[in-house]
Order: C-alpha cells, then sequence, then structure tokens
C-alpha cells in the first residue's frame, strides 16, 4: 500500500488547513515571542530595540500606530496598553488614511509600524512620510529583513513563524504579545507601573501560552458544535468593551474574511446608538464578558439584547453567572487581568469563524478576493 502525501499535507501538519493550524500554533508562537525578551526570574523584559532609544520613547510627545487590517486592531489594543501602563498619548491610524490627510508630524513622535508581512503598501508610504518629517520609527513586523522592517530605526520581530493562511491569527497574539512587553517595559522605566504590578503582570504573562492551551482544549470541539447552528446565518454582530472592543473588530474581520458572512464589530456602549435597531431573533450577537472589565455594563447590554431576542453567543469567564443565564450559547475562557483578555477571547473567536466558514464549505486558507500581503496601493 502506497502512503502518498503532498508536500502541502506534509506542511499542514495533520490539520485541514493552514489556518487551523495556526489557531493552535499559538501557546507556542507566544512563547517563541517572549523567549529571551521576558526573564520572570530575573523580573526583567529585554528588548533592545526600546532600550537603545528609550529616551525617544520618554520624552515622545506621543505615540502614533501605524497599521492595516488586523494589525491595526492589534494597534487598538496597543493603546490601551501602552496608555495604561506607560501613560504616553497613543493614536492609531490607519495606513491608508494617515499618508493621505497631511497629518501633523514632528521629530517628538515615535511611531510604531505594525504589519505581519512588513510588505503593505500603505503601511510603508506612511512610515516614509512619517520618516521625512523626523519621526522616530519603529516596526513590530513577523517577516525578518522585510521591507517595513528595513525602513524602520528599530523594532521587535515577532516570533510567529510563517503564517501561511490569509486570516491572520497566531501573528496577532503575536503582535499583541509585543505590544504588551513594550507596555510594561516603558511603564516599569517611566515610574508609571510599580514593582510589585511589573512583578505580578509579567508573570501572568508569562502564563498566556498554558492559558490558551487551556481555551483551545476546552472550546474546540464546544465551538465547533456552535457553529453548525450558524452556517445559514447572513449577519453577525460582536460586541466588546475596553481592551475587547477591538477583539470584537477582530472576531468581526475574521468572520467576514473567510466565511464572507456580513459581520459588524462595536463597542457594546455605542450599540443603543445604531445596531440596536438590527436586533431580533435572527440576529447572533457575540459578546466579550470577562469579570474584569466593565463586566456590570456588559450584563446591562445583554439584558437589552435579551429584550429583542438576539441570540447571544457569550465569552465568559469560568464559573460566570450572571451573563451566562440570560445567553444562549456560553465560551468560558480562564480569567485573567483585563489586559490580557483580548489574547485569551480571541482564541475561540477565530474557531468559531473557521468552523461557519469550513461548514458553509469556503477556501478558508484562500478567501476570495483578498491577498496575503497588499503590495499595491
Ligand atoms: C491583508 C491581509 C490581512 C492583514 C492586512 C495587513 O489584508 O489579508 O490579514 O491583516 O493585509 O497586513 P500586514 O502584513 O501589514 O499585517
Amino acid at each position: 500500500q502506497k502512503l502518498k502525501l503532498s508536500l502541502e499535507q506534509i506542511e499542514k501538519g495533520g490539520y485541514e488547513h493552514f489556518m487551523l493550524k495556526e489557531i493552535f500554533e499559538q501557546p507556542k508562537s507566544i512563547h517563541d515571542t517572549m523567549r529571551g525578551r521576558l526573564l520572570v526570574d530575573e523580573g526583567v523584559i529585554k528588548m533592545a530595540g526600546i532600550w537603545d532609544h528609550v529616551e525617544r520613547f520618554k520624552n515622545a510627545n506621543r505615540i502614533i500606530i501605524i497599521a492595516c487590517g488586523t494589525s491595526w486592531h492589534a494597534g487598538l489594543i496597543g493603546e490601551y496598553l501602552i496608555e495604561e501602563y506607560a501613560r504616553i498619548p497613543v493614536e492609531v491610524e490607519y495606513a491608508s488614511e494617515f499618508r493621505y490627510r497631511n497629518p501633523i508630524i514632528t521629530d517628538k513622535d515615535v511611531v510604531i509600524a505594525i504589519s505581519q508581512s512588513g510588505e503593505t503598501a500603505d503601511t510603508m508610504a506612511a512610515l516614509k512620510l512619517a520618516k521625512e518629517k523626523g519621526a522616530f520609527i519603529y516596526g513590530i513586523c513577523n517577516v525578518v529583513d522585510s521591507s517595513i522592517a528595513r525602513i524602520t530605526d528599530a523594532g521587535s520581530y515577532t516570533h510567529a513563524g510563517p503564517e501561511i493562511g490569509v486570516a491572520s491569527t497566531k501573528a496577532f497574539t503575536a503582535q499583541l504579545t509585543i505590544l504588551t512587553l513594550i507596555a510594561f517595559k516603558l511603564g516599569k522605566h517611566n515610574g508609571n507601573l510599580g514593582n510589585a504590578e511589573f512583578m505580578s503582570l509579567i508573570a501572568e504573562l508569562d502564563a498566556i501560552p498554558k492559558r490558551i492551551e487551556e481555551v483551545l482544549n476546552a472550546t474546540h470541539e464546544q465551538v465547533q458544535e456552535i457553529a453548525k447552528d450558524f452556517v445559514e446565518t447572513t449577519n453577525f454582530l460582536y460586541l466588546g468593551r475596553g481592551y475587547n472592543y477591538p477583539a470584537a473588530l477582530e472576531g468581526a474581520l475574521k468572520l467576514k474574511e473567510i466565511s464572507y458572512i456580513h459581520a459588524e464589530g462595536y463597542p457594546a456602549a455605542e450599540m443603543k446608538h445604531g445596531p440596536i435597531a438590527l436586533i431580533d431573533e435572527n440576529m447572533p450577537i457575540v459578546i466579550i464578558a470577562p469579570k474584569k472589565g466593565h463586566y456590570d455594563k456588559i450584563v446591562s447590554n445583554v439584558q437589552e439584547i435579551k429584550a429583542r431576542k438576539g441570540k447571544i453567543i457569550a465569552v465568559v469567564n469560568k464559573g460566570d453567572r450572571q451573563v451566562s443565564e440570560m445567553s444562549d450559547y456560553v465560551i468560558e475562557i480562564p480569567e485573567t487581568s483585563e489586559c490580557f483578555s483580548p489574547i485569551v477571547a480571541s482564541v475561540p473567536l477565530q474557531l468559531l469563524a473557521y468552523y461557519i466558514a469550513v461548514y458553509r464549505g469556503a477556501n478558508v486558507d484562500q478567501p476570495r478576493n483578498l491577498a496575503k500581503s497588499v503590495t499595491v496601493e
């Protein structure tokens, strides 16, 4: 009997698609991204790119994060992280908007570019513009020696390994890992993050790969079952607050990219300014509701959805009662400090998008009309 395996099958390592393989690689890719940087026992975050230019960061008027797509969502979470822990003002811009709007930028600004491929044309052009105006440019790229990595003044590579699936998964969580390290490092350095809190946060960060593994094991089969109920659905809403608002945007983007279902992410409190008009028994709403992070407010959002008969898929912490009791589907994730919840909550949302797309017969790894790296405007 001949055993025939194509090169592609070998590369997929037993998974049906690259995307699923990459989702499952996240405990390792996050660990690899922290390796050599996060030294928990010594209580140190080592990042040469930051350390060598720490005065630029410390004296920056503001940090401007520039990116596209999923990387832009990572940037939004970076804003929450850096403002909370390092207390440096942050703005997040779509590269395509930034480059064409005659932005005010000086040599007191620090620009952080986030790009998995390091080749995105709009991001590249925005960086060239910022560089001309004297800003200091820091890169967060996954592809070593890529064009963006080469024009930056300094940077940190995400060590996520090659990402083949067009919809970004492990590169996204690796970007969040780097942004978390940067926020903690700057906060520690400029005195906004006290030693005790720093030590407890880095210990928690160190254990995130383990948390992700738990989430994968606990939710994989359950999410497959949930996905079966939404194969025919035409619209989805994703809601979250605080750190999990960008996680809601990213969850919605994953679903639309690969399943071609229309999905919108919203900050939960903005629901009343529009999306609430869409809610009826045919509208599924994914709501990210961990304990830490405006939980009471989320509870009232869930009540409002329930009153309008929306179908609620809630991502909650283990042991949650209030939101779970009102929800049609409950996905449990471990409780973490608020700043880590988007990393952990993103994993079941990636799986949900993946399985809905698979059951719809879509080409998950190469969705129609999309490219892995967009090198044209
Ligand atoms: C494309 C990809 C997305 C990605 C975006 C930004 O649209 O399909 O997955 O998020 O480009 O790419 P970058 O490589 O700059 O992160």
